[in-house]
């Protein structure tokens, strides 16, 4: 097999169906260990009932299947493996290394504990209680994949491997003995000298100069705010570690089977105190895999949910993607886990398939009797099949198995492709959640999500992207707070620019260097010049506090002292002490123009610059006059398109289009009617 993610994504698709007939991805987490072997046939029963084709098996496992060191128990999962295998059910089987280590484990090996930033060793008791840096974890972890990739590697139910489980969920950042070590020689290869490091930490300040390289720590607990550049390090060294552990892993799997390798990620779950660089992570994998939870206190989640499935295809490079893990209701692990309502279940689904997923699992099949998540739902719920949620899933499978024929196909805009992108790097987010910043309201998350949710309005589809990619095929780039800028991300937006790209800047982007050092001269020191604007001192706005724009709506969070130079002023600031400074400018350069946004707009401002900015870039929505709550996206392959339409509100809605609607196998011409809560896919020829 080839091992990128169309290919590899195919691979899987085309053992789920008949041959010939691929079949989209529909199961979940399955943990019959959990269970009395009896119980398991009535498993089988069912997930034929529902249409599942494909099972994680084994996630958390270790215990069973090495119950002491070195002494392996597999009689349990090869009669697993042979029931599903004979129910047509393939497996995505696991190596378990995501469990915690058994309790033999830590108790004999305690140093393979992480330790947090305060010095307290972590307890076993929980799940991934193991520090990524520690010696004994990686062997104890190899030998057990090496066991299970060598045992199953010919099973005719697996078709996939899932190396460990969301990484860094529960013990990252790890601030132990051992990551001090790790930390310490990532820093060598990085620096190559001390001088180096010195210089790129800013050290003259606050007296911090390194001498010897055992003086290094993690950012451990100190008096008050660390060095940043340290902090930053630490993320990067910190994914590092743990894609180290992922690497081994995946390349003894590698070396006993040719199916597709991933591990799931946690979607915009990346922050600095939980650091892991999917971008970097996403060369690893095979296929680029994505657990998705609504936030139920959030009453426009799915947008949430689309910005996320848009950046794992932003991960997948735009290529098809699996959905790894969502819900079918309520999770147990929020303050108040609502239930998801009727149609809700498969209105998410929906919308990651849409956007990208060749696929969609949940976690997990069965609600579990014990352990800390026996509130969460599952696709057979503790009240058994008479239920919503039963009848639900059984629908979801039959929607996926008429929707089979998108399997493959690519997310594209009106003008075929995909024409506006948004800038999301890693570093950037890192770097904008350090400590001491001009605002904690700033947010380069929330600035990110602001837009995303101006595109989503407005109907036209967005992929993320890296500062660093090459840009060229998009009308329009925006770039929300990337605070931090490499000299290469910088250079490259600009050049894209110089191009003939359309670029947007938010306030507080190319502020820093790699290093986390200002860049010198007029704000943003990266893009005063493109910009064609001189911004002196920043003006954050206290809470809750808006000042009046001249266009635009009105200004929160955020404003800027200074003046425009080249470029006109498409909005200024009304009142308060910067009154007159520009809030949105505009600036011919080269064969492009660069906007600068500086101040959080209202969403009716953001709506209204948005059409200036896609009536300039002719980005067109994929619908007119998108009504409000509903969600169109399309996917298209070699000349066939399907249109996803979500309606999340609470009217129904009619839309101008035509083919088939595949769901109701209705033809249709021009004229969609799609209800309160519905959803439609219309399949037409371009
Ligand atoms: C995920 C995890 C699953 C399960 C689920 C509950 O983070 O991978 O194992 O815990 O959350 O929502």
């Amino acid at each position: 097999m080839d091992r990128n993610n169309t290919a590899a994504m195919d691979y899987i698709t085309a053992r789920l169906g008949s041959p010939g007939s691929p079949a989209l991805a529909f199961g979940g987490d399955y943990n019959p260990e959990q269970w009395p072997e009896e119980t398991w046939a009535e498993d089988v029963r069912l997930m034929r009932e529902a249409g599942v084709n494909l099972v994680s098996v084994g996630i958390f496992s270790w215990s069973l299947l090495e119950p002491s060191e070195g002494v392996y128990e597999f009689g349990w999962l090869d009669r697993v493996l042979e029931l599903l295998h004979a129910n047509g059910v393939r497996v995505d089987l696991a190596n378990a290394t995501a469990s915690p280590p058994p309790p033999w484990f830590s108790h004999k090996y305690p140093q393979s504990l992480p330790v947090t930033a305060d010095g307290v060793r972590h307890s076993y008791g929980s799940r991934q209680a193991f520090a990524a840096s520690s010696p004994e974890y990686r062997r104890a972890a190899a030998a057990l994949t090496e066991r299970i990739a060598g045992r199953y590697r010919g099973h005719p139910a697996v078709v996939m491997w899932h190396v460990h489980n969301e990484y860094g969920c529960h013990n990252q950042p790890d601030y132990s003995d051992g990551a001090a070590a790790g930390f310490r020689s990532w820093l060598e290869r990085r620096y190559g000298s001390l001088d180096a490091l010195n210089a790129a930490w800013g050290t003259a300040f606050w007296s911090q100069r390194y001498s010897a390289w055992q003086e290094i720590l993690p950012p451990r607990t100190s008096g008050t705010w660390l060095n940043p550049t340290q902090q930053l390090d630490f993320a990067r060294y910190s994914s590092d570690e743990l894609l180290e552990c992922y690497k081994a892993e995946a390349a003894i799997i590698r070396s006993h089977s040719p199916h597709p390798v991933t591990t799931n990620f946690m979607g915009f779950n990346m922050g600095l105190h939980q650091p892991v660089d999917y971008w970097r992570w996403a060369e690893h994998v095979d296929v680029v895999a994505n657990d998705h939870y609504l936030a139920a206190d959030d009453p426009r989640n799915f947008q949430e949910l689309a910005a996320t499935a848009d950046l794992t295809r932003g991960w997948a490079k735009g290529r098809p993607w699996l959905l790894m893990e969502h819900s079918t209701s309520a999770v147990n692990w929020q303050p108040r886990n609502i239930a998801k309502a009727p149609g809700e279940m498969l209105r998410n689904t929906l919308q990651h398939v849409a956007r990208g997923a060749d696929g969609a699992l949940f976690f997990q099949w069965r609600a579990s009797r014990a352990g800390a998540e026996k509130f969460h739902s599952g696709m057979l719920p503790h009240a058994g099949t008479d239920t919503k949620v039963w009848r639900e899933v059984v629908r979801l499978g039959q929607t996926l198995r008429s929707l089979a024929e998108v399997g493959g196909s690519e997310v594209t805009g009106a003008s075929g492709r995909v024409d506006v992108a948004i800038i999301h790097d890693t570093d950037a987010r890192w770097a904008s959640e350090l400590d001491s910043h001009p605002s904690v309201d700033a947010s380069s998350i929330a600035e990110t999500r602001r837009w995303h949710d101006a595109f989503y309005r407005a109907g036209v589809p967005t992929d993320f992207r890296e500062s660093t990619d090459d840009l060229s095929g998009y009308r329009l780039v925006v770039a929300p707070m990337q605070y931090l800028l490499s000299d290469c991300g910088a250079s490259n937006l600009d050049g894209y620019v110089q191009a003939g790209g359309r670029l947007v800047l938010s306030y507080l982007s190319g502020i820093v260097d790699e290093n986390d050092h200002i860049r010198p001269g007029s704000y943003p020191g990266a893009f005063s010049r493109l910009l064609g604007v001189q911004m002196e001192e920043f003006f954050p706005l206290r809470a809750g506090e808006s000042v009046r724009l001249s266009a635009f709506g009105t200004g929160t969070c955020w404003s800027e002292l200074g003046t425009a130079t080249t470029a006109e002023v498409l909005s200024a600031v009304e009142e308060g002490p910067v009154a007159g400074s520009p809030a949105v400018t505009r600036n011919d350069a080269g064969n492009g123009r660069a906007y600068y946004v500086a101040t959080t707009l209202s969403a009716d401002g953001r709506a209204e610059l948005l059409s200036v900015l896609c009536a300039e870039a002719d980005v067109l929505p994929l619908v007119p006059d998108l009504p409000a709550d509903v969600e169109v996206v399309r996917r298209s392959k070699d000349g066939t398109d399907w249109t996803f339409c979500i309606n999340h509100g609470s009217t129904n809605v009619r839309l101008p289009l035509s083919g088939v609607e595949i769901l109701r196998g209705e033809d249709l011409d021009g004229d969609l009617s799609l209800a309160a809560g519905g959803v439609a896919v219309v399949r037409s020829r371009h």
